[in-house]
């Protein structure tokens, strides 16, 4: 049942599911399992400056170490209680520590993002969620993750790309494309936009459309949420089809509860203060920066005079507050050797010219003359929406890209005719097309520093590579 209640932060009426009266169990409330947990990357940097410390009083502060691998877990449970986690070291749980408790509520649609403080550098930790303090997990193995490196640290690592997901209700057959990618033993698992393709429209469409992707039990993702979600840290950004509409710009109303939405189903850093909202973020890993663009909320029509007037990234003229100027600012001060751009859209002009950076040539020629003159190295891209795996080495849009599948395509067995969302385009390392399931796999490496991009098929296999080095 749907009761639409006033939100007072948006000024919005936002439809909020009333919960049914949870059923006795003799004297006790009987709650089912927590939906899905995960964990949102280690964010020291970022939450530093927030709190007002400068670079590199991470490490240190009050004149004593201080762990600032700082964690949230996502949990949701299935009517208002209380909720906390125990965690710890041990596979066993042995001795766990808890975490403060919390109340879900309907207002949030019973979901929670809990913060873990204090915890030790690349270390795995486990755990069990508490509802209403009854433990969900009856014993091992429980879900885990393991904590980031110390900023500033050099290290040879490897993470995931999953992107455009097929709709949940409408997939016919597992795929090993979630098993494959956790088999790499990823840092983190990115997960692009279009988490699916329903276009939800309203806010209970939107959160429907997250509690489908990280239920255990919705038919084939059980492997994405037992591999990725339960043992992976993740990060996540949107496009259009899981904001609402096709081809999605500045103009769409809804922003802000797609802000909403966002914030109580995916563990992030600190979003902009923006109006209307934005998620643009960046985060850390040891010698990689991560900028994670929003290449929707900010973005003129795309169908506008491609001139120095059109901005995908600061459409709404924000200025010093806007995307376009955190993302100059943020490589052009990055010491880091390498300089990640999750964009959700191809920056290769070669195709999708309608809606991608194709169609936002001027702004994109601006941005890549930035970091030309300034000398910023170890530009590197990563995309969604083509639903094609495919690599180019720079020479279409200034920086290596790679354009990463589907993880779970429905398209029909080969020979398959089209992979890609539009026509394929030009890829200077060519493109898959053999099967349209897979993932993107990126390894960093030192000695000497070099980035692996990579399109892996549904079983891992690798089907095109191309090998970045560092200048
Ligand atoms: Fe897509």
């Amino acid at each position: 049942m749907v009761v639409p209640i006033l939100d007072r932060l948006e000024g919005k009426k936002l439809p909020v599911t009333r919960c049914s009266i949870a059923k006795a169990r003799g004297n006790r409330w009987y709650y089912e399992s927590f939906h899905s947990s995960f964990y949102r990357l280690g964010a020291c940097p970022d939450h530093d400056s927030w709190r007002g410390l400068g670079p590199g009083a991470d490490a240190r502060a009050g004149g004593r170490r201080r762990h600032c691998h700082d964690r949230e877990v996502f949990v949701r449970t299935s009517q208002p209680t209380s909720v906390r986690l125990l965690y710890s070291t041990d596979p066993n749980l042995g001795n766990p520590t808890p975490s403060p408790t919390f109340q879900t509520t309907m207002r949030r649609d019973l979901t929670k993002i809990i913060p873990l403080n204090g915890l030790a550098s690349e270390t795995t930790y486990y755990m069990n969620v508490v509802v209403n303090d009854v433990a969900q997990f009856a014993a091992p193995p429980y879900p885990s993750f393991k904590t980031f490196p110390l900023s500033g640290t050099s290290r040879t690592f490897n993470f995931v790309v999953l992107t455009d997901f097929f709709n949940t209700y409408e997939l016919t057959q597992n795929l090993q494309t979630f098993a494959s990618a956790a088999a790499t033993s990823p840092v983190f698992a990115f997960i692009g936009g279009d988490f699916d393709h329903r276009n939800p429209q309203t806010s209970t469409d939107k959160r429907q459309m997250f509690k489908d992707l990280y239920n255990v039990a919705t038919p084939h993702m059980e492997d994405f949420v037992n591999l990725i979600l339960r043992k992976t840290p993740i990060m996540h950004q949107w496009d259009d089809h899981d904001s609402g509409l096709n081809n999605l710009d500045k103009t769409y109303p809804y922003w802000n509860v797609n802000q909403q939405v966002f914030q109580e189903y995916v563990p992030s850093y600190p979003l902009p203060s923006v109006t209307p909202a934005g998620i643009w973020q960046k985060f850390s890993y040891a010698q990689a920066d991560c900028f994670v663009l929003d290449c929707r909320s900010q973005r003129d029509v795309a169908t506008d005079p491609d001139d120095a007037n059109k901005s995908m990234l600061d459409g709404n003229n924000l200025g010093a507050t806007g995307e376009l100027q955190w993302l100059e600012n943020g490589l052009l001060t990055s010491t880091a050797r390498w300089k990640i751009i999750f964009t959700s859209v191809i920056t290769n002009p070669s195709t999708k010219e309608n809606d991608a950076w194709g169609a936002y040539q001027t702004e994109w020629n601006a941005l890549r003359d930035f970091i030309n003159t300034n000398n910023i190295q170890g530009v590197v891209s990563i995309a969604g929406d083509l639903h094609l795996g495919a690599i180019d080495n720079g020479t279409q849009s200034g920086f290596p890209e790679i354009s990463v599948a589907k993880p779970n395509s429905e398209q029909p067995p080969p020979p398959v005719t089209q992979c890609a969302s539009a026509r394929v385009g030009i890829w200077s390392e060519g493109y898959y097309n053999d099967t349209c399931s897979g993932f993107g796999l990126v390894t960093i490496l030192e000695n000497p520093d070099r980035l692996i991009l990579q399109v892996a098929d549904e079983f891992g296999a690798i089907k095109i590579s191309y090998t970045v080095l560092h200048p």
